[in-house]
């Protein structure tokens, strides 16, 4: 029988993708998170996969399916993430879709923080959380050929997007403008601009298969055989 996943352009290679918000606890009940379907990034390993890639989905909790053809790995957290993402090296190339919390709680507590009945408010501390698309667009050693990290902005967008690639030092930058007015935010389409080092080029407005599928593509044209 023929196998579909065993052939394509990206044969061979093994590319990574973070996906999904991350998911910070507070305490056993609470957490803080990030607005994120995972329905992007999941378009973007099912494209992967689609060209024959081996890929590893890391995902963080999204109602989303997970892709098929893919080694899922599950985590919650931002520092598990990257965990996970570590485990998953070497890859060709890794693209940086999650919309990873910015910030933990410092403490979270083991047991449930509770009203106490004087309507006192409870103070979190947080604590920064590990840059995982920085991390490894940095590395000296083992880094992927091609790293493409994500900008989802709400004013500026290019200006932000680019200084951002710079100063994490990943190749590409998918840069999108998720004002609420543009109702890019959990729905089905994007309109995006990808920055690379010679310049930008703006995409129309898609649905986020079509982004995923035309962003594969041009990853298959770097790293594919
Ligand atoms: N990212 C990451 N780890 C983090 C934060 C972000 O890997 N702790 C990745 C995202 O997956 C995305 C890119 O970095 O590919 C940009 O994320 P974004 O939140 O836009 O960047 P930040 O540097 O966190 O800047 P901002 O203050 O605008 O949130
Ligand atoms: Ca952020």
């Amino acid at each position: 029988v023929e196998d579909a996943l065993l052939d394509g352009p990206l044969r061979g290679k093994h590319i990574l993708v973070t996906s999904g918000p991350t998911h910070e606890p507070i305490d056993p009940v609470r957490y803080i998170a990030n607005r994120s379907s995972g329905a992007q990034g999941t378009a973007i390993a099912q494209a992967l996969a689609g060209l024959g890639a081996r890929v590893t989905f890391v995902s963080g909790p999204a109602d989303h399916p997970m892709p098929e053809g893919v080694d899922v790995v599950r985590v919650e957290t931002a520092a598990q993430m990257l965990a996970a993402v570590e485990q998953g090296l070497p890859a060709d190339a890794a693209v940086f879709a999650a919309a990873v919390a910015d910030w933990r709680v410092a403490s979270a507590s083991d047991s449930k923080i509770k009203k106490d009945g004087s309507g006192a408010l409870p103070v979190l501390e947080f604590a920064e959380n590990p840059d995982i698309l920085a991390t490894v667009s940095q590395k000296v050693e083992g880094r992927p050929a091609l790293v493409v990290g994500f900008a989802a902005e709400t004013d500026d967008v290019i200006n932000h997007a680019t200084a951002k690639r710079q100063r994490k030092g990943c190749d590409w930058i998918v840069a999108n403008d998720v004002s609420p007015e543009t109702g890019i935010m959990g729905g089905s389409e994007n309109a995006v601009t990808l920055i690379h080092n010679d310049g930008s080029e703006s995409w129309p407005r898609m649905g986020k298969q079509a982004v995923a599928d035309r962003l594969a593509a041009k990853i298959s044209e770097v790293i594919g055989g």
